[in-house]
């Protein structure tokens, strides 16, 4: 359905993650997909083109520029026959070759002269990955509207551990599936993330350990699908402006502003681990020996509640999440009912390497009717995939990108 009949044009460079491109075409081929694939020299070291043309039942291209290819123009023509190209895996190389834009074999000028998005979909060690140079070349395509996936952390091939692991498969099909759905469609979604940070004097305060990424990665996937994206973020060290909207908040009455300023939207996700409690704070710092020390604790609005409840402008979906200790399928199901949320997605976060501030989630999502569908442990990149396919499957969407 989603991907039935589109047309996808895969650029495989020279890592050790190319030889996952064989299930992954066959996984696509399966899906109803037309690829044609461009194999770089290094590539080949990987992958044959004969197994590649097998299984894309499609020619395969060589980077190097042949004349007989040239004279139907295969640089022009191919990027316009694509409806998306992919870079899997991308390399440290190509990154660098295509944010200087370079057009001097195949590969690069096909991208140069694309017309079509580019998604690039990284892997390489991760010393190469945090380089400061990468990092910049990555900068530079993300702000020029290239769109990456990944990579994840995990063991790498050389037997490291780190970020720079291939996004796995299912992930790479999941944005895929994702990509085919919207276009053009004038649909918005707001999502918090992060911590809030509640001052008790001019330097102290309390906060949590929410990092941002969950909320990050979902606000990310849901502009990459074609969403009005608006990001209000918490105090969090990510680099978030250069993938979508993003508007910076620091306390929960913050957070509630900006939220209630950027409505009305379609989809709203409150992923955001706000404080409960502010407190009145005191105008100069406390002093270490302070004789009568109070502290004035005052609840916060609950935002979830509060928009949930809207008479006028409720956003059509209302999503929250549940960060829970113990119980989680009860508690969850209680904070649904008691918020009057449409979806709660519930996250056990008594464990340190899932949930807070990790790169992995697991979660369970409790619909309005009850209904729960687990997604098991996976990079929260991934999860953010998973959720944002039902989010199009709500909204009846998946399948409905028309491609011009
Ligand atoms: O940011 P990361 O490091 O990636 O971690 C992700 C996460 C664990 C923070 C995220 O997946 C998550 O669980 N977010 C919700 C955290 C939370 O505050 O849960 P809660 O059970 O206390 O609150 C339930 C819901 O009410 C949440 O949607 C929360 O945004 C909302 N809430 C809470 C308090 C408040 N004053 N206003 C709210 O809107």
């Amino acid at each position: 359905m989603e991907l039935n009949n589109k047309n996808l044009l895969l650029i495989i460079c020279g890592g050790i993650s190319a030889y996952k491109n064989l299930d992954l075409i066959r996984n696509l081929k399966n899906l109803g997909m037309n690829i044609k694939v461009i194999l770089s020299k290094s590539a080949k070291e990987f992958v044959t083109p004969l197994s590649i043309a097998s299984l894309s039942k499609n020619k395969v291209y060589d980077n190097e520029f042949s004349l007989n290819n040239e004279i139907e123009m295969d640089h022009i023509a191919l990027s316009r026959w694509a409806d998306l190209v992919m870079v899997c895996p991308a390399t440290a190389n190509i990154i660098s070759e295509i944010s200087q834009g370079s057009a001097k074999d195949l590969i690069t000028t096909v991208i140069l002269a694309s017309n079509k998005k580019v998604f690039l979909v990284p892997a390489m060690n991760s010393k190469m990955w945090e380089n400061k140079i990468n990092q910049q070349n990555v900068k530079k395509l993300k702000l020029a509207g290239y769109y990456f996936l990944g990579p994840d952390n995990g063991e790498l091939a050389c037997g490291e551990l780190g970020i720079g692991k291939m996004s796995k498969i299912d992930e790479v099909v999941l944005m895929l599936k994702n990509y085919f759905t919207i276009n053009n469609i004038d649909l918005k979604a707001i999502v918090t993330a992060g911590p809030t940070r509640e001052y008790i004097d001019p330097v102290r305060y309390i906060t949590n350990e929410s990092s941002g990424k969950q909320g990050f990665e979902i606000a990310k996937k849901l502009r990459q699908v074609g969403f009005k994206t608006k990001l209000i973020l918490g105090p969090s060290n990510i680099d978030a402006e250069l993938e979508v909207d993003t508007k910076r908040v620091t306390t929960c009455d913050e957070m509630f502003n900006a939220t209630q300023n950027s409505l009305p939207c379609d989809v709203l996700v409150m992923c955001a681990a706000v404080a409960d409690f502010k407190f009145k704070k005191y105008q100069k710092k406390i002093k270490r020996k302070a004789q009568e020390m109070k502290i004035d604790i005052d609840e916060n609005i609950d935002l979830l509640k509060y928009f949930s409840n809207l008479n006028q402008n409720r956003p059509k979906l209302v999503i929250g999440f549940a960060a829970e200790t113990e119980d989680l399928l009860k508690n969850g199901k209680a904070k649904l009912l008691d918020k009057r949320c449409d979806w709660i997605i519930a996250n056990d976060v008594s464990n340190k390497n899932l949930g807070f501030n990790s790169d992995s989630n697991k979660a369970t999502i409790i619909y309005k009717n009850m209904e729960i569908e687990n997604l098991p442990e996976q990079s929260k990149s991934s999860i953010a995939s998973n959720i944002v396919y039902r989010i199009l499957r709500q909204f009846d969407l998946n399948g409905k990108r028309d491609i011009n």
